[in-house]
């Protein structure tokens, strides 16, 4: 029991304790402004008639420098502690970092959160609309149902820049259909290191082509089909700036890691020759937002680097968009998040994916501009250059209605298909065994990837390291294609694990359907990229009691197949083709004709690595060298 007159000293030390907390807060510069102006009325940056750059400078005319600084500010949306934070800090784009779902994870539960939000946004003192971000990678998919694309590295062996800019179009419907208005594609790594658990994300280790497909697919991604505007749909970011696929194998600043997030050592001549030309052509295609990367260029990181974002992309490539940097990756700068603030806008980073503490991040930059730490200029820059492709994408004048496009629709899986059709490789085709017979009696199938979505979809899907098994709705095994595709008179058997009836009657055919699990980003570097032991035993099985054996390798990368595919007959790499297996079969049984080519060198060792500019490292020949393709 506390004694009376003691409780009362306890009141007041509580007192006394607040009073000095709130007034440390609010002399040390707490967030609430002293004097925040009172709305504009009628504001000329409200009016969609005059002309964009007048709106964004009179916008910037009223707003305060922590109104500035909010717009600054991109929050992973879990991370947000009250709704109204959204419009007290005046936060600039918001993301669901990849599995970052709503309660419901439906697309009208997308679309309730994302409103919920754009609204939230537009009730700050001068309504500035959030910008809604995801990894929109192969299709909308954080959502289930939505229609999963090839990962890129399928879209990078087609080598079709239309089909990529029909692809990219029909998935920015999907997104569209959600409310989301940003979308953090397309890649533009070049992996010269098959080791690296990023390789899929890619197109190829080939400037033009990756030059051509991310042009096509931002055309496909931004433009605005639904009505004659200047505006564009869905805000397109190549990634990662730049360097990144070319990082050295043990370099990784990521303890969990072995190459992803390493160390670059091009040096500039191979970074502007190589690297750059890509986010050039992006730049001249509309690009208005550019990712950096994690990765380092020397000892510097890239967001830390004034010399590749401010003077290269901002001054020499004449870059007028925003650089956005990567998830964590400000933080990374050495020296504690005050200086690794002041480092990374200084050196050209506008808008900072935090993704976490943004009222950490509020007053480290008021700090840092009073103390004379960043210069204003600096801030109004990077501001200007947000709110341009906000107003770009028709923030300020559109509602809130969405697209009614149906996510997974059958046009889009319509078009999913086709493109896997168009992205796998024949590697191998011995006594024409490809395409199937139309009188073949039995084939087997087996192998885990046969009948597997989680599988053939890969990682970035519905969870960011992927999921296991068949859930994925309205989606197609490539079991389930083979299935629908063969010839009526055909008899399908399956089994996973290829154990079949050990008989005299062999199948005509065996096909077997291995590869890679599902993993995302350096969860996937490996030492030694190959088909599994047990895959290995499961196609040793299936020979025993098929005439022929087909491997079909479901992959995001080149495995090391040097030995083992001299006992294939036939060898194809369907890489991650998604939600629609049926593309495969419609190759198989020749119904469409084989005309993708490796979009990046296939190495027969782990010695060969890294490949640069296809030039093995112990100066050995590849097994297959970059754009092999065998074709019917
Ligand atoms: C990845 C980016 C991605 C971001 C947001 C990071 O881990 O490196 O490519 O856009 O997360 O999800």
């Amino acid at each position: 029991m506390i004694p009376l007159f003691l409780t009362k000293y306890l009141y007041l030390l509580i007192f006394c304790t607040l009073l000095i907390v709130i007034l440390v807060y609010y002399f040390a510069g707490g967030f609430f402004s002293k004097d925040v102006p009172p709305a504009p009325s009628n504001p000329v940056y409200k009016d969609s008639a005059v002309a964009l750059e007048e709106r964004v400078a009179d916008l910037l005319s009223h707003m305060t420098l922590e109104e500035k600084i909010g717009q600054m500010a991109l929050v992973e949306k879990n991370s947000i502690q009250e709704l109204s934070d959204i419009s007290t800090y005046g936060l600039g784009g918001l993301l669901s970092g990849f599995g970052g779902r709503p309660d419901s994870n439906t697309p009208q539960g997308w679309k309730n959160m994302v409103s919920t939000f754009v609204l939230e946004s537009r009730s700050s003192r001068l309504g500035i609309p959030v910008l809604y971000g995801v990894d929109a990678i192969h299709g909308h998919t954080n959502v289930p149902g939505a229609t999963v694309f090839p990962h890129f590295i399928g879209l990078g062996a087609s080598g079709d820049a239309a089909l990529v800019e029909r692809v990219a179009n029909a998935t920015a419907q999907e997104i569209l259909a959600t409310g989301v208005n940003w979308s953090y594609s397309p890649t533009y790594d070049m992996p010269q290191d098959i080791r690296w658990g990023r390789v899929y994300e890619t197109f190829s280790d080939d400037p033009a082509l990756v030059s051509r497909l991310g042009s096509a697919y931002i055309r496909g991604l931004q433009e605005n089909s639904s009505e004659a505007t200047s505006t564009i749909s869905i805000l397109a970011t190549p990634k990662h700036y730049i360097g990144a696929g070319g990082m050295t194998w043990n370099s990784s600043s990521n303890e969990n890691f072995t190459i992803d997030q390493g160390i670059t050592p091009a040096d500039e001549d191979t970074l502007r020759k190589h690297y750059l030309p890509p986010f050039q052509k992006a730049v001249e295609t509309g690009a208005m937002s550019i990712m950096a990367g994690l990765n380092s260029w020397g000892d510097t990181k890239l967001a830390a680097s004034s010399y590749l974002i401010q003077t290269v992309l901002k001054e020499e490539v004449g870059f007028k968009g925003f650089v956005v940097s990567d998830w964590y990756g400000v933080y990374e700068i050495p020296g504690g998040n005050y200086t690794a603030a002041v480092t990374a806008i200084n050196a050209g980073v506008d808008m900072v994916m935090l993704p976490f503490d943004y009222k950490g991040f509020v007053s480290d930059v008021r700090r840092a501009v009073r103390n004379g730490d960043i210069p204003e200029e600096r801030i109004n820059d990077a501001v200007k250059r947000i709110l341009t492709a906000k107003f770009k994408l028709g923030l300020f004048d559109t509602s809130l209605a969405v697209d009614p496009t149906e996510l997974g629709s059958s046009a889009h899986r319509a078009l999913a298909r086709e493109a896997v059709a168009q992205s796998l490789v024949l590697l191998k085709n011995n006594s024409k065994l490809l395409p199937i017979s139309q009188s073949v009696g039995t084939i087997r199938v087996a192998g885990n990837a046969a009948d597997n979505i989680g599988k053939q979809a890969g990682a970035w899907t519905v969870e960011w390291q992927g999921i296991d098994g068949n859930w994925l709705p309205g989606a197609t095994s490539i079991l389930q294609g083979i299935q629908e595709v063969a010839p009526k008179n055909t008899t399908i058997e399956f089994d996973a694990g290829g154990n079949f009836a050990f008989n005299s009657a062999k199948a005509d055919l065996g096909i077997a359907v291995v590869g890679e699990a599902p993993y995302a980003e350096g969860w996937g570097d490996t030492p030694k990229p190959a088909v599994s032991e047990e895959d290995m035993a499961t196609i040793q099985r299936l020979r025993q009691s098929s005439k022929k054996v087909v491997v079909i390798l479901v992959t995001g990368r080149p495995l090391i197949i040097t030995d083992e595919i001299r006992d294939w007959d036939a060898t194809v790499v369907a890489w991650l083709p998604g939600s629609e297996g049926a593309g495969v079969a419609d190759v198989l049984f020749g119904r469409k004709p084989f005309t993708a080519t490796l979009p990046l060198p296939w190495p027969a060792s782990i010695e060969q690595l890294p490949i640069s500019e296809g030039t093995t490292s112990d100066g050995s020949a590849v097994l297959f060298p970059r754009y092999f393709g065998l074709r019917y």
